[in-house]
C-alpha cells in the first residue's frame, strides 16, 4: 500500500513534547540564527565549564574543521548518572534480559553509579589514563554499559568490537588504535549457543603487543585460560575497588569513543566521536524522536557493538534519566514470540528495532505476536536500512495494533545520532520514508555533478552543514576523513546514500551508492569480503556485490575465480563460506558464491561491478553497454552460471 499517509493521531499530538507548530518554530529558528539555536540545545547537559560558543565548523578545504561547544568541559558519566541521583537514584536505569527467558537483572541509577565508579577505579589501578584506548569485546550485559561509562568517567576512549567479529578482525582494531586494555567475558550466549569470547581475545592479543591487560567478566562460568600477569577477573577486581571516583573534566572536543565501520576499501574506518557534541546530539534526539517521558520503559534491540547500541541503548537513554532495556538474546530464541513476550514482561512502552528483524518475524505469522498483549507499547521505531512499506504496515497493524506511530530513523555511524526522522507529535507518516530532517539538519539532494536539486527529485544525499553529533575524524587518518566525506561534493558531507524527495518534502532513502552493502542493517564493505576471499590459497580473484534478500535486505554475492588447476565444487563453496566467517565473522558470510572463469573487466582492467550487480539481482535483460569490456564473452558465461 504505497502512497498511504498516517496522520499524527490527535491524542499523540496532544501529549507530545513537540507538535507541528513547535517543529516548524524550531526549524525556522535554527535557520534564522543557528548559533543561538545550538547554544540553547547544548543546555540539555550539565557542563563543568560552560561553553561560550556553540558552533565553529567549516566543510571547506581551506578552513576545514568541526568543533562544537569547544571551550566547555563536561563529563559523560556525570551526565548519565550523577545528575540523576537526587531525583531518580532508586529508579531502574538498566533492565537486563538474558538469552534464557527468566534471566533478568534490574540495576538502579544509584547502583549503576557505584559500579561505574568501582570499575573506573579498577581501570585506574591498571594504569589506564585519560586518552588511553580501552577495547570492549562483550555480550549485551550490564557490565558493558558499566565499562563504557567507567571509561568516560576517567577520560579513557572506548572502542567496542561486536562479539560476532573474528579474532583477526578484533586484532586489526586493537592494533589500529593501539589499545592498552581489553574487557571481555568468558563466553557469550546467543540463542542457546556459546560464543568463545575470551578464547577469541587470547588469539587476537597474541598479535597485539600493546595490550597489557585483559579483564574478564564471568558470564557463563565456562572454562577459560587466564594468563598470569595479564588477565584478571572482573568480580575479583571489583570486590576491592572503591565505589566513588571523581569524574574527570573533559573538553567538549576530547574523543569519547572510536567505533570501526566498513567503508569502500578493505580497511575498516575508526570513526571518532567527541564528548560534548555527541552527547548533546544523542540526548536531544532520544528525548524528541521518542518523545521520552518519565515512566517509559525503552527498548532498543541493537547490540552495543554497533552505533545504535552506543547512542540509543546507553548514552541517549541514560543522559535523559530513562529506563533502558539491555537484551542479551536473539529474536527467535527460544521461539519467535520472544520480543513480544519480553515487551509484556518488562512493560516496554517504546520499542526500537531493525527492518530485518521485523521481516524475519513477519514470516513466522501473526499468532506469535497476537499471543502477547503489547498494551504497554505507545511508540515503535525502525533503524538500519530502508523499511519496505509491507513490513512497515505489518509492524504498525500487528505489533502496534494501529495505535503506535512508527519513527523510521535515518542516520549512520558517522552521524552519531538520527538526522532524518519523524517526531511522533508533529510528523504525518508515510510507510517507507524516514520523513523529514530534525530541526537544524540540512539535507540536500545533488546530482552526479553536484548540482543541488530542488523540489521533488532523486539523487545523492548530502548534508550541507554540520550538526553537533557529527564524527570528527577517522582515528589516525584525518586526510582519509576529509577525502572520504568532503571531496565528492566539495563543501558538503556526503552520506554515501541515494535518496528521493517527494512533493511534500519527505525523504526516501534508496540505499548505498558506494561499495558498501547493508546486510541485516549491518554495514559490510564489499572490499573487505573480497580481501578475505583472496587470502584463501585456491582463490585467484574475487568480486563481491549486494543482492536483494527477503529478510536481510541485502545478501552477499561473491564471484570467485580460482587459481589454475583448482576445480570448482559445492564443497569448495562451503569451505569458502566458512573461510570468510573465520576471517571476518558470521555477518560477512557470503549468501551465494559463483565460480567464474573470468570477471567482466574494462580494457584498463577495472572490474565492471555494475554488470555483476545486475547478474546477482537476476536482472540480466538490461546489462547495458558491454562493448567496452576487454572480453564481452565472459558476461554470457556469468549469466549462464548464475547462482
Ligand atoms: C547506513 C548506515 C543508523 C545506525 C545503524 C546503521 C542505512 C540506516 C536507515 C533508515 C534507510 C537507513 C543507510 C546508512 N540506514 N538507517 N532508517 N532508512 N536506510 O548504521 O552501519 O553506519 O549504516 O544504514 O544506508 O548510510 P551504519
Amino acid at each position: 500500500m504505497t502512497g498511504a499517509v498516517y496522520p499524527v493521531p490527535p491524542e499523540v499530538a496532544a501529549r507530545a513534547r513537540i507538535d507541528r507548530a513547535e517543529y516548524d518554530h524550531r526549524v525556522a529558528s535554527a535557520a534564522a540564527n543557528p548559533e543561538s539555536y545550538w547554544m540553547a540545545e547544548g543546555q540539555c547537559l550539565d557542563w563543568i565549564t560552560p561553553y561560550t560558543r556553540a558552533k565553529a565548523t567549516s566543510f571547506d578545504e581551506g578552513d576545514f574543521g568541526i568543533r562544537w561547544f569547544a571551550d566547555g568541559t563536561l563529563n559523560v558519566s556525570a551526565n548519565c548518572l550523577d545528575r540523576h541521583l537526587a531525583t531518580r537514584g532508586d529508579q531502574v536505569a538498566i533492565l537486563w534480559e538474558g538469552d534464557e527467558p527468566g534471566e533478568t537483572r534490574r540495576i538502579t541509577y544509584r547502583e549503576l553509579h557505584a559500579e561505574v565508579c568501582r570499575f573506573a577505579n579498577v581501570l585506574k589501578g591498571r594504569g589506564v589514563r585519560r586518552g588511553d584506548r580501552v577495547a570492549l569485546y562483550l555480550p549485551m550485559i550490564v557490565e558493558a554499559a558499566v565499562a563504557m561509562l567507567a571509561c568516560t568517567r576517567i577520560g579513557a576512549i572506548h572502542t567496542i568490537v561486536f562479539g560476532g567479529f573474528s579474532p583477526d578482525s578484533l586484532a586489526d582494531r586493537l592494533r589500529d588504535c593501539d589499545v592498552r586494555l581489553v574487557v571481555t567475558a568468558d563466553e557469550g550466549c546467543r540463542g542457546g549457543k556459546r560464543v568463545p569470547l575470551k578464547a577469541n581475545v587470547d588469539r587476537a592479543v597474541a598479535n597485539c603487543p600493546g595490550v597489557s591487560d585483559v579483564i574478564v567478566v564471568r558470564r557463563t562460568g565456562g572454562a577459560v585460560t587466564m594468563v598470569e600477569g595479564r588477565d584478571r577477573w572482573w568480580d575479583v577486581e571489583m570486590a576491592t575497588a572503591a565505589p566513588d571516583c571523581a569524574p574527570e573534566a573533559m573538553g567538549a572536543e576530547d574523543p569519547l569513543f572510536i567505533l570501526y565501520t566498513s567503508g569502500s576499501t578493505g580497511k575498516p574506518k575508526g570513526v571518532v566521536h567527541t564528548t560534548g557534541g555527541y552527547l548533546v546530539w544523542v540526548t536531544t534526539t532520544f528525548r524528541d524522536v521518542f518523545d521520552h517521558r518519565d515512566g517509559d520503559i525503552f527498548w532498543c534491540t541493537a547490540d552495543v557493538g554497533w552505533v545504535t547500541g552506543h547512542s540509543y541503548v546507553v548514552y541517549g537513554p541514560l543522559a535523559n534519566g530513562a529506563t533502558t532495556v539491555m537484551f542479551d538474546g536473539v529474536p527467535n530464541y527460544p521461539d519467535h514470540g520472544r520480543f513480544w513476550k519480553t515487551i509484556d514482561l518488562l512493560g516496554v512502552t517504546i520499542f526500537y528495532t531493525a527492518p530485518t528483524a521485523i521481516r524475519a518475524l513477519m514470516r513466522e505469522g501473526e499468532d506469535w505476536v497476537t499471543a502477547s498483549s503489547r498494551a504497554s507499547l505507545r511508540l515503535l521505531g525502525s533503524v538500519g536500512e530502508p523499511i519496505n512499506p509491507e513490513a512497515w504496515e505489518w509492524y504498525h497493524r500487528v505489533v502496534g495494533d494501529r495505535r503506535c506511530p512508527i519513527v523510521d530513523t535515518w542516520w549512520q555511524t558517522e552521524t552519531g545520532g538520527m538526522l532524518i526522522a519523524p517526531l511522533p507529535g508533529a510528523t504525518d507518516l508515510k510507510p517507507g520514508s524516514a520523513t523529514k530532517p530534525l530541526p537544524g539538519v540540512l539535507p540536500e539532494i545533488v546530482d552526479a555533478e553536484g548540482q543541488v536539486l530542488s523540489g521533488a527529485c532523486e539523487g545523492n544525499l548530502v548534508i550541507a552543514d554540520s550538526w553537533p553529533g557529527q564524527m570528527r575524524t577517522l582515528w589516525g587518518d584525518h586526510d582519509r576523513f576529509f577525502q572520504t566525506y568532503f571531496t565528492t561534493y566539495p563543501g558538503k558531507y556526503f552520506t554515501g546514500d541515494g535518496c528521493r524527495r517527494d512533493e511534500d518534502g519527505y525523504y526516501w532513502i534508496t540505499g548505498r551508492v558506494d561499495d558498501v552493502i547493508n546486510v541485516s542493517g549491518h554495514r559490510m564493505g564489499t572490499a573487505e569480503v573480497e580481501s578475505a576471499l583472496v587470502l584463501h590459497p585456491k582463490v585467484a580473484e574475487a568480486a563481491v556485490v549486494g543482492m536483494p534478500h527477503d529478510v536481510k535486505g541485502q545478501g552477499i554475492y561473491a564471484y570467485v575465480t580460482l587459481n589454475a588447476g583448482e576445480a570448482a565444487s559445492d564443497e569448495l563453496r562451503q569451505t569458502l563460506r566458512a573461510w570468510v566467517r573465520t576471517e571476518i565473522g558470521p555477518i560477512a558470510t557470503p549468501d551465494a558464491i559463483q565460480f567464474a572463469p573470468g570477471l567482466p573487466k574494462t580494457r584498463s582492467g577495472k572490474i565492471m561491478r555494475r554488470i555483476l550487480r545486475k547478474i546477482a539481482e537476476g536482472d540480466t535483460s538490461s546489462l547495458g553497454d558491454i562493448s567496452t569490456l576487454a572480453d564481452p564473452s565472459v558476461v554470457e558465461s556469468l549469466v549462464a552460471e548464475r547462482q
